[in-house]
């Protein structure tokens, strides 16, 4: 496997995660397993934009539990509760929640101190149930938009399209 991770933390955001697509599909292509894609996709992102934090928490309680899975960072909370802080809220809304400022977020759980802003993003099967959520956290304030809604969504829908 020849492909390494780019430094895309000066590229316009589009640009860059239609790049980190590229890699995830050709790393990927052919991979049926979840844990393999959590694990590739998490290191590409964290790496390629420097994040502090990176990874999946997967459902393992339709409904009610989350617990981590692939990650890179610093040591993340094991099991989150559907409801509770950033992941909980967007597990049991479905939906991507964005956190401009995590001091102003009541209820988040803070892992890692040093945790400003943040971006959870739902993953879900070919079925559309919810498998995961992908959580994104950065040391500067208002690191996340719209634009890494849709390219972390383009990254997750990985999920729903794998052939198995
Ligand atoms: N920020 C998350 C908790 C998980 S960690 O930050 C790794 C939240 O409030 O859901």
């Amino acid at each position: 496997m020849a492909e390494t991770i780019p430094d895309l933390r000066s590229v316009p955001k589009p640009r860059a995660y239609a790049e980190l697509r590229g890699h995830s599909d050709a790393i990927l292509d052919g991979i049926t397993d979840d844990v393999a894609a959590m694990a590739t996709i998490a290191t590409l992102v964290h790496h390629a934009f420097g994040y502090l934090w990176t990874g999946f928490y997967r459902v393992v309680e339709p409904g009610q539990l989350l617990r981590v899975g692939p990650y890179q960072g610093s040591l993340g909370c094991l099991d989150i509760a559907f409801g509770r802080g950033v992941c909980g809220t967007a597990a049991s809304e479905m939906r991507t929640v964005i956190v401009p400022d995590v001091q102003k977020f009541p209820g988040h759980i803070t892992c890692d101190a040093r945790a400003r802003s943040e971006i959870v993003v739902p993953v879900k099967d070919a079925r559309g149930d919810l498998i995961a959520v992908l959580d994104v956290d950065s040391e500067r304030v208002n690191a996340f938009d719209a634009e890494d809604e849709r390219g972390l969504a383009g990254m997750v829908s990985w999920f729903a399209s794998r052939t198995q």
